[in-house]
This record gives C-alpha cells, sequence and structure tokens, in this order.
C-alpha cells in the first residue's frame, strides 16, 4: 500500500521539511507520500514549505478543526504526522487513526510532556530541572497530550553550560534524523500499535541512534535489521 500522509503542524515546519527531503532521499523506496499539509495558523512557515513541494496546504480553522476526520477521509489519508502541532486533535481523528498517527516531542517522556509542556517550555523544565540528559520522543497520539504509546527515543546530552535554547537545537537536530525514520517504517506497515496498546516493530534497536549512523551521503536509508548488529 502507498501511504498517503497528512503531516499537521502550527509553526516552522523543519521537522516536515526533515520528512519531505527524508522521502526525496528514499525515491522509489518511500513508502508513499505527504499529499496533504494542514495548519491552525494561516501563516505557518509550514504550508509554504508545502507549496514549494505542490502538496496542498490546508489551513485549518475552528470548523475545519471540527471536521478534520472528515477532510481527511474525503482524501484518503492513511497516516497522520503531527510536526509541530500545538492543539488536541479531534477524537474523531485519533479514533480512526489509532495506530496510524503519530507525534514527536522535544523530550524524553513521560518525563516534560503533557498540557503546556510544548516549545520553550520543555527545554527550560529541563534545564532547570537539572537533568543531564534530554532527548526526542516519536509516539502515538491518543486522546490525551503527550500519552501515547511511546515508539522510539533517542538521547541527547544536557551539558552543565547549556541553556534552553542549546537543548532545544541539539533536540530539534536529532528529531530531524528520528522522525523520519520512524515516519517511514510506520508507514511501510513495519511498525504498528496492537490491540492492548503496545508497539510492535522488528526495530528493537530503533532507539539509538548509532546504529542509524551519519545521515551524509544516504549513508542509512533505512533501518538496520537486528540482524546486521
Ligand atoms: C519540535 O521541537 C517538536 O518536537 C515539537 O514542536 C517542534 C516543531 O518544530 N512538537 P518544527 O515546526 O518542526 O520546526
Amino acid at each position: 500500500m502507498n501511504a498517503r500522509i497528512a503531516v499537521l503542524a502550527s509553526g516552522g515546519g523543519s521537522n516536515l521539511q526533515a520528512l519531505l527531503d527524508y522521502f526525496a532521499r528514499l525515491g522509489d523506496k518511500a513508502p508513499g507520500s505527504v499529499v496533504l499539509v494542514a495548519s491552525d495558523k494561516a501563516d505557518a512557515l509550514a504550508l509554504e514549505r508545502a507549496r514549494r513541494r505542490d502538496i496542498e496546504a490546508l489551513f485549518l480553522d475552528a470548523d475545519a478543526r471540527r471536521d478534520l476526520a472528515t477532510i481527511l477521509a474525503e482524501r484518503q489519508i492513511t497516516h497522520v504526522v503531527l510536526a509541530g502541532y500545538m492543539r488536541l486533535v479531534a477524537e474523531s481523528v485519533t479514533k480512526a487513526f489509532r495506530g496510524r498517527i503519530v507525534n514527536v516531542h522535544p523530550a524524553l517522556l513521560p518525563s516534560f510532556g503533557g498540557k503546556g509542556m510544548y516549545g520553550h517550555h520543555v527545554h527550560e523544565a529541563v534545564v532547570a530541572s537539572g537533568t543531564r540528559v534530554s532527548g526526542a520522543t516519536v509516539h502515538f497520539v491518543d486522546e490525551v497530550y503527550d500519552h501515547g504509546a511511546t515508539i522510539a527515543q533517542w538521547p541527547i546530552p544536557v551539558f552543565a553550560g547549556d541553556t534552553p535554547a542549546t537543548v532545544a537545537v541539539r533536540v530539534l537536530e536529532i528529531e530531524h534524523q528520528l522522525y523520519p525514520r520512524v515516519v517511514a517504517e510506520l508507514a511501510a506497515g513495519r511498525i504498528t500499535l496492537d490491540a492492548t496498546g503496545r508497539v510492535r516493530t522488528p526495530h528493537d534497536l530503533i532507539a539509538f541512534p548509532h546504529f542509524v549512523g551519519s545521515d551524509e551521503a544516504g549513508a542509512a536509508d533505512a533501518w538496520p535489521s537486528p540482524q546486521e548488529h
């Protein structure tokens, strides 16, 4: 099945861009494509990034947000990817896309998540806490903020001299590597959510960036299989 992916974003859309670039690099091996980018902010840069790639860019006003399940169904969307989307997604969508809707969070859940924990608030809390590790979490989306089952997490160090801004940069860099790979695996049907709410994936090594290696020159266009290590 060729996945038809919708990306929801409220801001700059750098994760959207990383996803588009990664799928472009995969070429024929891409398990689908992004066919819709939708935003609750009419002037979101994410919408502009979509237009540049001739992808439908849709502003979601309050009515459209309520009708999002219909909008997605009309376009035969198979997967929903939240990339810096600041709203709780309607339950009609989370229910219809159970196991096919994901989010990236800029910390290691279940720490530093939940309502109000977004953007700079997350990194401020991380630095204030004194923790020496943060990272990125990709998780399934359910009806509660930052609550769905965790699919993958990559860590980054938090140094003594770090500020929320420097941590944010380090986390975003790793999000750009991790998120597209998880989305590709999800779109290919290799990551699933079973009936008991457990994540099923053959990629138990998914949690560690050094198994993927450098992003340069397409060094790692696919997850390594466990047998390769
Ligand atoms: C990312 O840090 C992501 O973890 C969070 O929102 C930010 C979005 O950044 N959910 P961008 O719009 O993809 O640049």
